[in-house]
């Protein structure tokens, strides 16, 4: 039997994203409606599609209709026989598809508008905000566009209007289309969310079946399905929560044949990977193996500075050091005859790394080479699982807290694979990671104590490759300083420091001065990202 998939379990709205900054939002605000949903770019056929949606949402989009590069949609979207919405260039591009016109118009209309929803007295038609209570000064949305549609298409109504659009929402008078103009996936349309809920709920009449407690026996039942009766699963854990939550799940669904490995590189935080051994093994029940290769990744790093190169050196050392080990587990399975092969590797991947590798402006430019474990498959020839790949990241927490993950781990910040190594500038020693260790525990215990963690999305320290001058005790020192980093942002891409109560951060140099030896100085960055990254190297 083939395995079932995600769109076998739950009714489904397919997004097709025209490269709108907003397109993810849609997704988004679908998800909190219970609804489960799926975006792909624009240029999908219909016809290689694998499932069939039970409704199509086409977002907004930086192009215009009209001009020569604009993207479209495969016509047979309007003829997949399910309801149809577009938002704003969404809108426009379902105009001009059925004979409308679509023009740049003199005035352009951003950011928030009142509109005037008229009812057609067609039930069809008006079906899109039936139900909405809306206020007598009219709708609170948020608008950005400066095309419009200029000629409404032959069987279309107005369903709604501002003072300079007369066709801020249309709908097909006999079949399920429907077009507004503004955004109602930002939380600046105060009813937006209202409306997307009418269209998949009502109109596509998607049932709210969507959530972590009920993505949790269905996954475990694909998983089990997958894997068979002795089917084993290797993964690589990091003490981070999408790894861990991850791993969970993975051993919820077939216990002791998941086989989690961590390797200790060296430059992991203080004590790391024994909190690991302890919460995964004693708490969670999964079955872990540690492997200590910190001598192998600080041997290799002796003396390299660049921090390209220190990336390089770990990813490889870390797929040298796992594939060992794997293969160990692997002759153990193999020798062991209640047990089957290893057949799968487990990964941690979220949603938004996929949406990000089949967007249709394609991946964002990387800045940095982020490593992770992607280069593993190739020479392992396993298959992959990927049982968080559906998730948004409050969604992974949301399931973590579902299984009994502790709170602390739920709410952590996010941790580079290379680790210390790139916190660490110049070469890096055991003795500079355990200087930077020990600051960096006392930087994120304080704001803990200080109740600042929760507010922060990533905060730790750097060691710099400078000395300074000091006095402690009656002695001059000459000794290092460390950087504190502390940041807010949503989604890493662009990111404002934090500020601190002047109050914290005194505390927290004084214990850095005082109790971390080789340290005479403590030093606050207040870049924002652009210019800065959020790590210094
Ligand atoms: P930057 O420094 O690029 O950081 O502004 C954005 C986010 O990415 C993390 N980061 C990495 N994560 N391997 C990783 O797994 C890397 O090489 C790497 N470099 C940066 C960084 O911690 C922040 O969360």
């Amino acid at each position: 039997m083939a395995s079932a998939e995600i769109h076998d379990l739950y009714d489904s709205i397919l997004i097709l994203d025209f490269g709108s900054q907003y397109s993810h939002l849609i997704t988004r605000r679908c998800r909190e409606l219970g609804v489960y949903c799926e975006m792909l770019p624009c240029t999908q056929k219909m016809a290689d599609l694998s499932w069939k949606p039970k409704g199509i949402i086409l977002s907004g989009s930086p192009y215009s209709v009209y001009a020569e590069d604009a993207p479209h949609v495969d016509p047979a979207v309007f003829e997949a026989g399910v309801p149809v919405m577009g938002i704003c260039y969404g809108l426009q591009e379902m105009a001009l598809t059925h004979g409308g016109k679509v023009e740049a118009h003199t005035h352009r209309e951003y950011g928030f508008a009142r509109i005037t929803v008229e009812k057609t007295g067609n039930a069809g038609a008006d079906a899109l905000f039936a139900g909405i209570d809306i206020p007598e000064e009219g709708m609170t949305v948020w608008m950005s566009h400066g095309d419009q549609v200029a000629s409404l298409p032959p069987h279309f109504l107005t369903v709604a209007h501002t003072p300079t659009s007369p066709w801020t929402a249309i709908a097909h008078e006999s079949k399920p289309f429907y077009g507004v103009q503004f955004h109602p996936e930002v939380t600046h349309s105060k009813q937006g969310k209202l409306v997307i809920g009418s269209f998949v709920n009502n109109i596509c009449g998607v049932k709210p079946g969507w959530s972590m407690e009920s993505f949790i026996p269905k996954e475990i039942a694909r998983i089990r399905e997958i894997c068979g009766d002795k089917g084993q699963v290797i993964g690589a854990v990091s003490g981070g929560v999408d790894s861990t939550v991850a791993a969970k799940i993975m051993h919820e669904a077939i216990g002791d044949r998941f086989h989690a490995i961590m390797v200790d590189n060296g430059v992991l935080r203080k004590d790391e990977a024994k909190k690991v051994k302890k919460m995964l093994t004693d708490d969670l029940g999964v079955n872990l193996t540690v492997v200590d290769a910190s001598d192998l990744f600080l041997g290799r790093l002796k003396g390299v500075e660049d921090p390209e190169k220190k990336r390089k050196i770990i990813g490889n050392t870390f797929i040298e050091v796992f594939e060992e080990e794997a293969a160990k587990i692997e002759k153990a399975c193999a020798e062991d005859k209640s047990k089957g092969p290893i057949e799968w590797l487990l990964q941690g991947t979220l949603y938004p790394d996929v949406i990000e590798s089949i967007s249709f402006k394609g991946p964002s430019a990387t800045i940095k080479t982020h490593h992770n474990v992607g280069g593993l498959l190739e020479d392992m020839k396993l298959k992959l699982i990927e049982p968080l790949r559906e998730l948004f990241k409050d969604e992974v927490r949301a399931l973590g807290r579902l299984l009994n993950i502790p709170a602390h781990l739920v709410g952590r910040h996010p941790f580079p694979g290379p680790g210390l190594a790139i916190r660490i500038l110049g070469e890096v020693t055991r003795e500079q990671v355990q200087i930077l260790q020990h600051a960096d525990d006392i930087y994120i215990e304080e704001i803990r104590a200080a109740g600042l963690y929760d507010q922060i999305s990533q905060a730790f320290a750097a060691l710099l490759p400078v000395r300074a001058v000091g006095v402690q005790g009656d002695a001059r020192t000459y000794d290092q300083v460390i950087a504190l980093r502390a940041v807010s942002t949503e989604d890493f891409m662009t990111a404002d420091w934090f500020e601190f109560p002047a109050g914290v951060l005194k505390k927290i140099s004084s214990r850095i001065t005082n109790e971390v030896r080789g340290i005479n100085r403590v030093t606050y960055d207040i870049t924002s990202k652009p210019p800065g990254t959020v790590e210094w190297l």
